[in-house]
């Protein structure tokens, strides 16, 4: 992996193995029924991913000093909605791929007809625990506001929109403005959303912070995807844990395409200069989600 800052591998760490229990307590167990939907279920989340939505939920909720249990319950919320964009995305009707986190993909391990209902299950679960799971001191206005907005970030208008310009995009080229819908649509609507639930689990979130970090998750929401499109390229399948060169064999329009590999990092970097600009306003309190915009337009998986 690309070098990381060593305080950033310490924060991922303790991030991740905070959402890995969060998680694994939420799903239901693989012995309540049905057992193979649960089983798909955990299996699709648990035990796999980079985790970078929970991450940031994690960074900008502690820039704003958050309840840690709220931040638990944001960061597995977001977790679940994408582990289910994932298992819907690998499905023969859209891209069709075998390898998903170094494992088969839930439909391969599975079946198409439990795939697509984990997927569903987990859509739900993400919403239930937003309305649902003990959130410390967040009350039920924040929690209003946190379902409205991964509603929207999930949905027609963000990422299932962008899912949907994505297959209607294979074989066609796309300029350049219409590539960069596609991506903040299907990847940063989310990615955004998550810095976003992160602030609303603080004490009274205030507006200019609001908007600082909501422009920040913008920018790096499309900059993971501009990388995601050069990894298809330069990464290599087993580091990846899914099938390098698929989006030239599925004839996907990427970043590489349009603008060179040189170009689509030229590109990347300067979102991740704007995130930095955008996050002026804060001190060292914000520093992980410096080191998270670093890390994601040089990761290597
Ligand atoms: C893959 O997301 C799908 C995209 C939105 C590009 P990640 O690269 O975050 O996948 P995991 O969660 O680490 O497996
Ligand atoms: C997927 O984009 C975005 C979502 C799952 C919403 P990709 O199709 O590029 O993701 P990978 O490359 O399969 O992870
Ligand atoms: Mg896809
Ligand atoms: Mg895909
Ligand atoms: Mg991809």
């Amino acid at each position: 992996m690309t070098m990381q800052p060593p305080e950033l591998v310490a924060f991922a760490e303790q991030c991740r193995n905070r959402v890995e229990n969060a998680l694994a307590q939420f799903l239901p167990s693989s012995t309540t029924l049905p057992m193979d939907l649960h089983e798909a279920m955990r299996y699709a989340v648990l035990g796999g991913g980079k985790r970078v939505r929970p991450l940031l939920v994690y960074a900008a909720g502690r820039a704003l000093h958050a309840d840690e249990q709220a931040l638990d319950v944001a960061a597995s919320a977001v977790e679940c909605l994408h582990a289910y964009s994932l298992v819907h995305d690998d499905l023969p009707a859209m891209d069709n791929d075998d390898l998903r986190r170094g494992r088969p993909t839930c439909h391969r391990a599975y079946g198409e007809a439990l795939a697509i209902l984990a997927g569903d299950a987990l859509q739900c679960k993400a919403f239930h625990l937003l309305a649902h799971a003990p959130m410390g001191p967040v009350n039920a206005d924040a929690r209003l506001e946190m379902l409205e907005l991964l509603a929207l970030a999930a949905g027609s208008r963000g990422m299932v929109g962008g899912q949907a310009i994505d297959m209607a995009a294979v074989g066609r080229e796309l300029d350049i403005a219409e590539l960069e819908d596609m991506h903040i649509h299907k990847t940063g609507a989310l990615i955004r959303a998550a810095v976003v639930l992160g602030a609303l689990c603080a004490p009274a979130l205030d507006e200019g912070h609001r908007r600082a970090l909501d422009h920040y998750g913008k920018c790096i929401g499309l900059a993971f995807q501009v990388q995601d499109d050069i990894l298809d390229v330069i990464g290599d399948t087993q580091q990846l844990g899914k099938q390098a060169g698929a989006d030239r064999a599925r004839r996907k329009p990427t970043y590489p395409d349009l603008l060179g590999l040189s170009g689509a990092r030229e590109r990347a970097g300067e979102l991740h200069q704007r995130a930095l600009h955008s996050l002026e306003s804060f001190g060292s309190e914000a520093d992980p989600l410096r080191w998270l915009s670093g890390y994601i337009v040089a990761r290597s998986s």
